[in-house]
């Protein structure tokens, strides 16, 4: 391995790993750090040049906008505007769901340079719950632009392992925080005024559901059209998260009719031969979602975990079961449809 990797397990540890962290962040460097979501690749927000490395490292297109963590709730006011008129909304969702999961989409500010943007005139805003991320952020002091610590397209990692296998030798640090407790990216929202009740639109499903939102607002989806435009949430192109491994999506297992001499790997929601895929193959490996009988948050936790490991196989194609579409099955689902589309 080239790229060094801390641990956090103990205290000095910890303490040794945050440091570094924060060192590196504040010369420019770029490092990889735990979130409850997925893994990130962070560097300091208002530091342009140290912005531009992440899109390097990533190989990610400069159209595509990276996601700016705050260290504390005040600092949202240094990176963004709130309209009046849904100041009251902002401030309630941001009293209950931060930190978390939760990316709000608001008028930037002059602070955030144009890289981290993209050039719009918004910016995805949250702050991370997972305490190693926070104690870095509170150490730097700044906003920290950080997009998954993936190259561009594939699939986000959920343990700092998954983060070699995508970064090895082009960061100079991954901080191992164990794996990530959410397993799915924020959800991505924007807010606009409504009568009676202000307008809230997923741009991206994740560990909040629209269930979790409603109380606060009217909660719509963004059409595929939409985000596809790429002015919505420009990371949201048809083609995403995909393994190298072709991967099929079934509605139903009267879909898949396996062809003789091909090799075939299943992903199961929940490894219950009576929901009839585990039989229908003789499949060189099958990878269970939810041993625990069909729990959705289980199912995110092990998600990009078990697709980059059927991924390894080298099998001819990945069949996936589909899974319940409510709660955290409506980010999964649609990361598996994203997955499906050939690029
Ligand atoms: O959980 C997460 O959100 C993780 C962790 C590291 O925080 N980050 C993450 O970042 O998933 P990334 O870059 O992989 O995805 C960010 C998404 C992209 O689809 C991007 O297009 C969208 O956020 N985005 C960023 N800024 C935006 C903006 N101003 N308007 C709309 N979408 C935006
Ligand atoms: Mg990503």
């Amino acid at each position: 391995m080239l790229t060094p990797i801390l641990q956090t397990d103990t205290g000095p540890l910890l303490h040794k790993a945050v440091e570094e962290a924060a060192r590196l962040l504040k010369a420019g460097e770029i490092v990889a750090l735990p979130t409850e979501t997925v893994y990130g690749l962070a560097a300091d927000a208002f530091n342009p040049a140290a912005v531009a490395k992440v899109f390097e490292a990533k190989e990610r297109p400069s159209f595509d906008p990276l996601i700016v963590h705050l260290p504390n709730k005040k600092m949202l006011d240094e990176v963004a505007e709130v309209p009046a008129e849904i100041q009251p909304i902002i401030q309630k969702l941001v009293e209950k769901m931060w930190p978390g999961p939760l990316t709000l989409v608001l008028p930037k500010k002059a602070s955030i340079p144009d890289i981290v943007t993209a050039g719009l005139p918004s910016v995805a805003v949250r702050m991370s719950k997972n305490a190693v991320f926070r104690r870095v952020a509170e150490a730097l002091g700044r906003p920290i632009a950080a997009p998954s610590a993936n190259r561009f397209g594939s699939i986000s990692p959920t343990s700092a392992n998954a983060v070699v296998a995508e970064l090895d030798g082009r960061i100079p640090l991954i901080v191992d925080g164990g794996a990530c407790l959410c397993g799915l990216e924020s959800t991505i929202i924007k807010v606009e005024p409504g009568s009676p009740k202000p307008i809230i639109t997923i741009l991206r499903p994740g560990p909040i559901t629209p269930e979790d939102l409603k109380p606060y607002g009217r909660v719509k989806h963004a059409s595929r059209t939409v985000v596809d435009e790429a002015t919505e949430a420009p990371g949201q192109l048809a083609s995403h998260y995909a393994p190298r491994t072709p991967l099929r999506l079934l509605s139903s297992p009267e879909d898949f009719k396996p062809e003789p001499g091909k090799r075939y790997a299943l992903m199961s929601y929940r490894g219950d031969a009576s929901d009839g895929y585990v039989g229908l193959a003789d499949w060189v490996h099958v990878q269970i979602l939810s041993p625990g009988k069909g729990k959705l948050p289980e199912a995110a936790v092990r998600f990009f975990y078990v697709l980059r490991e059927l991924d390894r196989l080298g099998v001819d194609e990945i069949i996936a079961e589909p899974m319940h579409e409510h709660g955290m099955g409506i980010a999964m689902m649609d990361k598996l449809r994203r997955a499906a589309v050939k690029s």
